[in-house]
């Protein structure tokens, strides 16, 4: 995540500077921008400084599975076979033709649906909607959990258990709900579907510049009083009712999100010392992001930050755990993507470790909306 946080020092205004030599490769023609969309090169689907586009700089290519949402020009090639041959690098971050059939008109590519990593598929009604989600989507889901801890009893630690991460800015899915199945869902429990929102709200753009991928934050005001900054749309509450996290207050949907985030990570830590025998902590530094806290700090210090201190003494109820933890954190728009699935998800995963007896977790108090 530190290549998003970073990107403003790479910036470059396409419109101000016209286009860098290399970018001509793409066919990207700076004259032909209308006023309608936000280009820099450094941000968001421009980052080309950051980590979704360097992973591979030591490599010879971009591997199949990974070409889709990481090469250049990945997105049409998979619309049209269904799957990615390798890639070649990537110099410039997406190519304007990766989204856009047509640089004259720029009509963006047909995308009839989206087929989730569950094998569940929807058409959200909107094409361009439908183009987002071919990318924010994850890549693991509730099924790939389940074969992963298959067999298993819930609390037994094996060493041959390990952290399923969904990857990252899952959007789609979770706008989705139980209609994508890519959020851990716990048997026996129904879930939220598509978050309808309101007309003209429900779709990735009504939110979302396309490029840059900023928050147009201006338009919730216009509903939502208040909420005109984006600290404040954590407050916004409307429809769902109940006090999720259970601190006392029925506060915004945000807010209720963060209070079961919180209190989620307290009982991972709980658990994993009380079952695993070993103390758990996240970092979001570098894979396998749950590490051995070693010294049982509560954290991940630069000693316990090796590829080889992976958390060693999973069970089943700690890989769901820390993949839907995980989930909403990889996720950082959840609330506002589906509120309700996120927080039924969060509910859920803590009574999975209140029934374990072993994480601390108190219920009492709190609402599943
Ligand atoms: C379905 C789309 C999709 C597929 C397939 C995919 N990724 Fe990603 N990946 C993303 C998105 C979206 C991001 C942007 C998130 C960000 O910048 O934090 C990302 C970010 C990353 C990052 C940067 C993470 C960071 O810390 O910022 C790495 C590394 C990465 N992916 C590796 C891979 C690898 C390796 C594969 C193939 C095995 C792969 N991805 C396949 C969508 C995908
Ligand atoms: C990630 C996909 C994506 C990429 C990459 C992309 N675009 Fe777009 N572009 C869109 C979408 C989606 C829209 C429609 C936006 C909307 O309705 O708000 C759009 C709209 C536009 C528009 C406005 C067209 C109109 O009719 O109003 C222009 C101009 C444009 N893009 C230029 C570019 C250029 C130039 C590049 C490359 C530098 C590029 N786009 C790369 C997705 C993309
Ligand atoms: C080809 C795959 C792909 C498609 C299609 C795609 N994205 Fe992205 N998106 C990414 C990747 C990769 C990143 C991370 C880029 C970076 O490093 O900032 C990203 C980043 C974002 C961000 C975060 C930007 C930031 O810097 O914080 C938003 C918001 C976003 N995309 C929304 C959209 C929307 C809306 C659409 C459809 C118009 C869309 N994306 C289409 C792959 C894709
Ligand atoms: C109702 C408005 C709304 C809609 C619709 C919406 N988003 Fe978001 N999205 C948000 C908000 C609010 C955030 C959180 C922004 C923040 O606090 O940084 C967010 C965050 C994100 C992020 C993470 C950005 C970052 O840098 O952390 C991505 C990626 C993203 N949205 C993609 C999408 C995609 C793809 C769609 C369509 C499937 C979509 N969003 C639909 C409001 C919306
Ligand atoms: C056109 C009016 C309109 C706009 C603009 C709008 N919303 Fe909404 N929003 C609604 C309505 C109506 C609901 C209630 C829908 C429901 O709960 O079924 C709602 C519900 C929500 C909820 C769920 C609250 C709850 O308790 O369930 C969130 C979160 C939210 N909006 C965030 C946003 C954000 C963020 C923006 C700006 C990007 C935004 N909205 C823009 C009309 C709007």
């Amino acid at each position: 995540m530190n290549a998003i946080r970073n990107r403003t020092a790479t910036v470059l205004v396409i419109a101000a500077i016209g286009l860098a030599a290399g970018a001509t490769s793409f066919g990207w023609t700076a004259e032909k921008q209308g006023a309608g969309a936000t280009i820099q090169m450094g941000v968001g689907h421009f980052n080309r400084d950051g980590k979704p586009f360097h992973y591979w700089d030591k490599e010879k290519e971009i591997p199949a599975v990974c070409a889709r949402c990481h090469g250049a020009n990945g997105v049409a090639e998979y619309l049209r076979e269904g799957k990615n041959a390798p890639a070649q690098h990537v110099k410039n971050a997406f190519a304007c033709t990766n989204c856009h059939s047509d640089m004259l008109t720029y009509t963006r590519h047909a995308a009839a649906k989206v087929t989730f990593p569950s094998g569940l598929s929807v058409d959200t009604g909107h094409n361009d909607s439908n183009l987002c989600m071919t990318c924010h989507q994850g890549r693991e889901s509730t099924a790939s959990v389940n074969k992963a801890i298959e067999g298993r009893a819930p609390d037994e630690p094996d060493p041959k258990l390990n952290f399923v991460h969904v990857h990252y800015f899952p959007a789609g899915a979770t706008m989705f709900g139980t209609q994508a199945k890519v959020a851990y869902e716990f048997p026996g429990k129904t879930y939220a579907g598509r978050f309808e929102h309101a007309p003209l709200m429900n779709t990735c753009t009504a939110c979302h510049e396309a490029h840059s991928g900023t928050l147009m934050v201006a338009r919730c005001g216009a509903c939502h009083q208040g909420a005109s900054t984006q600290a404040s749309l954590a407050n916004i509450r409307m429809s769902t009712r109940g006090d999720f996290d259970g601190n006392g207050r029925e506060e915004g949907l945000g807010a209720e999100i963060a209070g079961l985030q919180r209190d989620l990570y307290a009982a991972i830590q709980a658990y994993a010392k009380a079952v695993g025998g070993a103390a758990i902590a996240f970092t979001p530094e570098a894979f396998p992001y749950w590490h051995a806290d070693t010294n049982g700090n509560g954290r991940i210090d630069p000693d316990e930050l090796r590829p080889n201190n992976r958390y060693p003494a999973y069970t089943p109820r700690l890989v769901q755990a820390t993949y839907n933890y995980t989930y909403v954190l990889r996720d950082p728009g959840a609330a506002y993507h589906n509120g309700r699935y996120t927080a039924q998800i969060l509910y859920d995963t803590l009574e999975s470790l209140a029934q374990s007896g072993k994480a601390g977790v108190n219920m009492a108090g709190k609402a599943r909306p």
